[in-house]
């Protein structure tokens, strides 16, 4: 259709700036000024997004839709959000904005969906198997320091992994509870040792929003095989990681870009069994130092 003579065209990355300054001046009153000002940014970076994209009323009626199926799905053991967070670089960069390595400090990445709580603790050496696997045993072990080379006595080392039919035993009713993760006690020296088996590559669950994001990006859903580590000591900035296998073909396309070089660690023969050997350097927990940060 013909625009009127003498209509002023509005590009659209200006359109209403009002508004958006009226949705940040009323929130001016509440009461924790850190949630004032995400949310201040949080609004202006959406209604920039709405600008620069022209968002259609179907588009965005469409996204409304797929976050409500998203929430649909939560349940206690299946965390959608966490999936969408993941698969569009969200959970690696808040990472990335809380954790920053440096010498004798172990790279971070994601904590994924599957993480448990707690698990039962095991004496060093012991299996993280509840039934028997048909998978080429692995021995993981090594030291617990600080970014010294000091061992931290005492550390707990919280470890998953999936089964080698690619499901953790949260998604999998037929495994046991517990299968393949445990928790683990570093000795005085900061020594931990476990044993498992080989972990495999597998997909993220991919039969709800996020698998279909995926697709409409063009991506694959696989993540490369991985043992997770969560390690933990008092005074100290918990670790969370994960230990990926060298040769894995998904090591330059994990679902969730959690990949990093320091983790990727190539097993070798000790003793009959193939070992993977790997020290662990926790930061210091700076929070102790600036009492005022959350
Ligand atoms: C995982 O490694 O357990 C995981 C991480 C992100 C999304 C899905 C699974
Ligand atoms: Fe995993």
């Amino acid at each position: 259709m013909a625009r009127p003579i003498g209509e002023k065209v509005v590009p659209a990355r200006e359109v209403f700036l009002e508004l958006t300054k009226e949705v940040v001046d009323r929130m001016q009153g509440a009461a924790d000024p850190r949630f004032r000002d995400v949310l201040t940014l949080l609004v202006r970076q959406m209604h920039a997004f709405v600008r620069e994209a022209a968002l259609t009323q179907d588009e965005w009626r469409a996204a409304v839709d797929f976050l409500a199926r998203a929430g649909q799905l939560c349940t206690g053991d299946r965390q959608e959000f966490i999936l969408l967070s993941d698969i569009l670089g969200v959970s690696m960069l808040v990472d990335a904005v809380n954790n920053v390595a440096g010498p004798g400090i172990s790279d971070s990445t994601v904590l994924g969906p599957f993480y448990a709580g707690p698990q039962r603790e095991l004496k060093q050496g012991e299996t993280i198997l509840l039934r028997d696997e048909d998978r080429e045993p692995l021995v993981v072990q090594g030291r617990v320091t600080c970014s010294a080379g000091v061992p931290i006595a005492d550390a707990l080392i919280q470890v998953w992994q999936t089964a080698p039919n690619q499901l953790y035993d949260v998604q999998d009713a037929d495994q046991p509870k517990g299968h393949l993760r445990a928790s683990f006690r570093a000795d005085a020296n900061g020594f931990y040792r476990f044993a498992t088996v080989m972990p495999v590559s597998y997909p993220i669950p991919s039969d709800g929003p996020a698998g279909q994001l995926l697709q409409h990006m063009g991506r694959h859903p696989f993540r490369p095989a991985h043992v997770h580590f969560m390690i933990s000591a008092p005074n100290y900035r918990t670790l969370i990681t994960h230990l990926f296998l060298a040769g894995d073909e998904y090591l330059a396309s994990d679902a969730v870009f959690g990949v990093k070089p320091s983790l990727i660690v190539r097993p070798d023969p000790r003793n009959g069994v193939q070992t993977i050997e790997y020290d662990f350097g926790l930061a210091p927990d700076l929070r102790l130092r600036h009492p005022r940060q959350p």
